[in-house]
């Protein structure tokens, strides 16, 4: 029989970020109410659970989104260059759309969405991150709404992996990955 998975430990227990996702819901619902529709592009995988939890608090009229993002192999390119997998199947022009990612690590992912979304003419682009990790930041990437602030640690659980492991965790925990 295979041996039980050990569970990283804790990090940000599961109320806690309960109590920020209300906080982070509260505080768009608000700056978007008088907007028609706002328009979630979350970012896959990692922000599945983050945008699930998110999108359901939020009081103003909705839609939700996907983009798929690769980093490129090591060698493949310069380093940072960033890789479009699956688009939006919405046309944003003229729309207020919110980026939803569950991480800013070094920020070259949400820099490459903002530099290939705003073209598209919307009518106001924010970001709302749950985590960054601000040591690591290479790019002065702006976020509207963050979540938490944490130190350069290998962190998995609500959507993050590590190696695909520990998506579905409830809370957000750490891994030792040496
Ligand atoms: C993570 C995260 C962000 C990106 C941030 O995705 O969801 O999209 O890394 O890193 P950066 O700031 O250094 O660009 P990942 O590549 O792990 O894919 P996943 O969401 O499918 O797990």
């Amino acid at each position: 029989m295979a041996m039980m998975q050990e569970e990283p430990p804790v990090f940000i227990p599961e109320n806690e970020i309960r109590r920020r996702v209300e906080e982070l819901a509260r505080q768009v619902s608000a700056d978007y109410a008088a907007a028609e529709e706002l328009h979630l592009v979350g970012v896959l995988r990692g922000c599945f659970i983050f945008l699930a939890d998110l999108s359901r608090l939020l009081t103003v009229p909705r839609r939700i989104d996907f983009m798929a993002l690769a980093a490129y192999g090591k060698n493949a390119a310069p380093s940072g260059a960033v890789r479009l997998v699956m688009d939006l199947r919405t046309n944003i022009a003229g729309k207020h759309v919110l980026i939803v990612e569950d991480i800013v690590d070094t920020g070259n992912t949400l820099a490459y969405l903002k530099s290939t979304l705003l073209p598209r003419k919307p009518a106001s682009l924010k970001t709302c991150v749950l985590l960054r990790k601000r040591e690591r930041m290479e790019r002065d990437v702006s976020i509207d709404y963050l979540g938490f602030d944490i130190p350069d640690r290998w962190v998995v659980g609500y959507g993050l992996d590590y190696a695909d492991r520990h998506r579905a965790l409830p809370y957000i925990g750490v891994v030792k990955t040496d």
